[in-house]
């Protein structure tokens, strides 16, 4: 049988990256979180404190930590020197103590390498704790290398926008990462990535996507496709579980507003699976086209009670 070569790739094409690059970065400079304190500085050393911080704790409780964090240890050398202990007590409440210890561990050796924290992404990812993502955040932020760094907000953005993806969980594959590099702007690439984290974490929600406020929504690739439920991987050979359809959660849906009165579409998708929430607009359009529900005054309910 004769090999097929894969002569097609989704990447979007050129024009329409820049076009969906341009509108982001508009959105940005008017919308963005820029006075987040770990955006102010390009020091290598800061960025990865807060990057290891902001990987298990939300950004408001992480500002004052990162704060408190630098006054005290402001420089790679002065957390190499600090004793372990204290380390371990001034990260407390902020979970995952290894993380604590990784990131002296990764101070110390850093000097002893390279005589800094580098901002190259193979000696970051050589260093203690630096996973894929880290060594892009701070290779990106702090060296304005051009390099994509897929947290749940970037690949949820690509995803959708790019690829017209309902959910990419980790591990990224190569298209998505493929899809995230191609968008990255020649110039300005950290600018560019700290906007798709920003649109991913306010407007392009994983549960409630406010595509109407949205700069990318005239070219997003999910939102024409009818904003798709996430795809279910389905073992070869076996049927989708019934869960996992669209016909179940609209059942759910009709069986929701059959007991009880009519509700917000919000309402409604927060009694959805998780999976499902994201699409919860499209089937209520879908069953209102169907004649079964109807919206009156924000709230949707059987046709015949609203
Ligand atoms: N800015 C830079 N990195 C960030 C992150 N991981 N979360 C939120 N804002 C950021």
């Amino acid at each position: 049988m004769a090999r097929r070569s894969r002569t097609t790739t989704s990447v979007p094409a050129p024009g329409r990256l820049s076009r969906l690059r341009r509108a982001l970065g508009r959105w940005y400079r008017a919308n963005g979180r820029h006075d987040l304190p770990w955006r102010l500085t390009r020091d290598p050393y800061a960025v990865l404190v807060s990057e290891v911080m902001l990987q298990q704790t939300q950004v408001e409780r992480v500002r004052p930590r990162y704060e408190a964090w630098l006054g005290r240890w402001p420089t790679a050398a002065s957390l190499a020197e600090a004793p372990a202990a204290a380390v371990i007590r001034e990260w407390s409440g902020l979970g995952y103590n290894r993380r604590a210890v990784n990131l002296q561990r990764a101070a110390r050796e850093a000097l002893e390498r390279f005589g800094r924290i580098p901002v190259n992404e193979t000696k970051l990812l050589s260093l203690p704790g630096v996973g894929p993502y880290t060594a892009a955040a701070v290779a990106c932020f702090a060296g304005g290398r051009r390099t994509a760094a897929l947290d749940t907000n970037v690949a949820r953005v690509v995803g959708r926008a790019l690829l017209g993806e309902a959910r990419a969980r980790a591990p990224y594959g190569s298209e998505l990462r493929e899809a995230a590099e191609a968008w990255l702007p020649a110039r300005g690439a950290r600018a560019h990535q700290l906007a798709v984290m920003d649109l991913g974490a306010t407007v392009c929600k994983a549960s409630s996507p406010d595509c109407g406020v949205c700069p990318l929504a005239r070219g997003c690739a999910w939102l024409a496709a009818g904003r798709p439920a996430p795809h279910v991987a389905v073992p070869k050979g076996e049927a989708a579980p019934f869960e996992a359809t669209a016909r179940f959660a609209r059942g759910r849906i009709v069986a929701m507003l059959a007991e009880g009165s009519p509700q917000s579409a919000d309402a409604i998708a927060a009694r959805l699976p998780e999976e499902h929430r994201v699409a919860c607009e499209h089937y209520l359009e879908a069953l209102a086209r169907d004649g079964i529900v109807a919206l009156r005054e924000g709230r949707w309910g059987l046709a015949e009670d609203v």
